[in-house]
């Protein structure tokens, strides 16, 4: 019936523009889940801040956008580091997480001065607290704790649980804050957690901060600590296929917020700070992938078969995680009748299947297919697997498409090899 129209382009035309397999970014879906993150948390509560967690879309147009939407940036690496500093992203509105920093990662954010890490272990703690005390320099620190809540998603994405490799057991937390109150360089501010990604409703949000508030509140009885910022992760879930339906992202956060007004006002502590940190939800949906179709089989038994000029290489969530994606024809968009089709990925894995039995109208090596809400960890986890290059990067503002990440050609990909 017609070519699909996203972001006000027709994404054929990008496709025949740019080649593929392309990663399409539309500013205007960014900055519109920016604000609406930034009015029903920064805006409408005091000291409250957001600060986009990096790992999941990382470009310099990304930091562009969030210099101008006066957003914090989270960065777990000296490479996301690097990036923020060669764009002279604001130090202070830096946090660096990260649950294995080099001492080199380290180096860096103090040389920076980054507004704050974010300690994994007492040990980073000191390390911390010994190389700023080397520079002659002060750092932040928040703890990450474990609330030992289990999250209601895919168990690689769940940081929360007990046992996790992330942050520090609730009952080693006390012997951490005393350490902490002792330190010369570092300053020891608050706490963080992150429950883990892409949860459709606030129940182990909530749950995970009534924990860490009793946290808050016993140190403060028992070792005076007062607690001046608490960093309450991300996790915003957003609708990949239609059978998901997230809560709205206020629905996370005001209750939450709220609970921290009531807790502190309640027992008369000193209310923090709030921090949170989504990815997923500002870039997800703001986000497609266009790719051309090559081969296109039918196996007895199993259905229809297309491949695909990418896959795994820019997208290894499906693999990963079993994760679930929506597409379409954009080249035949409304076009019928609909035909079950498998969208497989050219790695030689059999895992590499982008999306399996979605009805789709017949397809023919050459048109367009577009897999939606690949704006989070696709670009930022993508790999030249197979030796395929990472594709072009174009971001859409008020219609109009610009290239934002030149396609990886060969010689890049081997410009390191020697
Ligand atoms: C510490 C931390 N904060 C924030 C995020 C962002 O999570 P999401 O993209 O689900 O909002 C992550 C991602 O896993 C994380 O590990």
């Amino acid at each position: 019936m017609g070519n699909f129209v996203w972001s006000g382009c027709d994404v054929t035309e990008l496709a025949n523009r740019f080649g593929t397999p392309l990663y399409v970014m539309s500013e205007d879906e960014i900055t519109s889940r920016i604000r609406t993150i930034k009015a029903c948390f920064d805006d409408r509560y005091e000291r409250c801040s957001t600060y986009f967690a990096s790992k999941s879309f990382l470009t310099r147009d990304m930091l562009r956008i969030l210099m101008r939407e006066g957003t914090g940036l989270d960065v777990v690496s000296g490479g996301e580091l690097y990036l923020a500093r060669a764009m002279d992203f604001p130090p202070d509105m830096i946090m660096f997480h990260g649950n294995s920093k080099t001492a080199s990662e380290i180096g860096d954010g103090l040389d920076y001065h980054v507004g704050c890490f974010v300690c994994d272990s007492v040990e980073e703690m000191l390390l911390i607290d010994r190389m700023a005390g080397l520079r002659s320099v002060s750092a932040n620190i928040l703890l990450r704790v474990t609330p030992g809540v289990e999250g209601h998603t895919h168990k690689y994405i769940a940081t929360a649980g007990f046992g996790s490799k992330f942050g520090i057991p609730l009952e080693m937390v006390n012997d951490a804050v005393s350490i902490g109150m002792k330190l010369g360089n570092a300053s020891l501010r608050g706490f963080h957690f992150h429950v883990g990604s892409q949860f459709m409703d606030n129940s182990c949000h909530i749950a995970s901060l009534e924990i860490v508030l009793g946290l808050i509140s016993r140190v403060y009885g028992e070792l005076g600590f007062v607690t001046s910022t608490l960093d309450m992760g991300g996790g915003f879930g957003v609708a990949y296929v239609d059978s998901e339906q997230p809560q709205p992202v206020d629905s996370f956060i005001c209750p939450m917020t709220e609970l921290v007004e009531r807790f502190c006002s309640d027992l008369g502590i000193p209310r923090p700070s709030l921090v949170t940190e989504p990815g997923r939800f500002i870039v997800g949906p703001a986000g497609i992938t266009l790719y051309t179709a090559g081969s296109v089989k039918d196996v007895p038994g199993a259905g229809t078969y297309v491949g695909v000029d990418g896959g795994y290489p820019d997208n290894p969530r499906t693999a990963l995680y079993g994760a679930k994606y929506d597409a379409l024809v954009a080249n035949k968009y409304g076009d019928g009748p609909l035909k079950r089709t498998t969208i497989v990925g050219k790695c030689c894995e059999s895992g590499d299947i982008l999306i399996r039995d979605i009805n789709l109208p017949e397809i023919a090596r050459g048109d367009i297919i577009a897999v939606k809400c690949t704006g989070a960890y696709n670009y930022s986890m993508s790999s030249n697997y197979n030796k395929n290059p990472i594709p072009a990067v174009v971001m859409i503002k008020d219609g109009q498409p610009r290239l934002s990440v030149r396609r990886q050609s060969y010689e890049d990909m081997f410009s390191a090899d020697i």
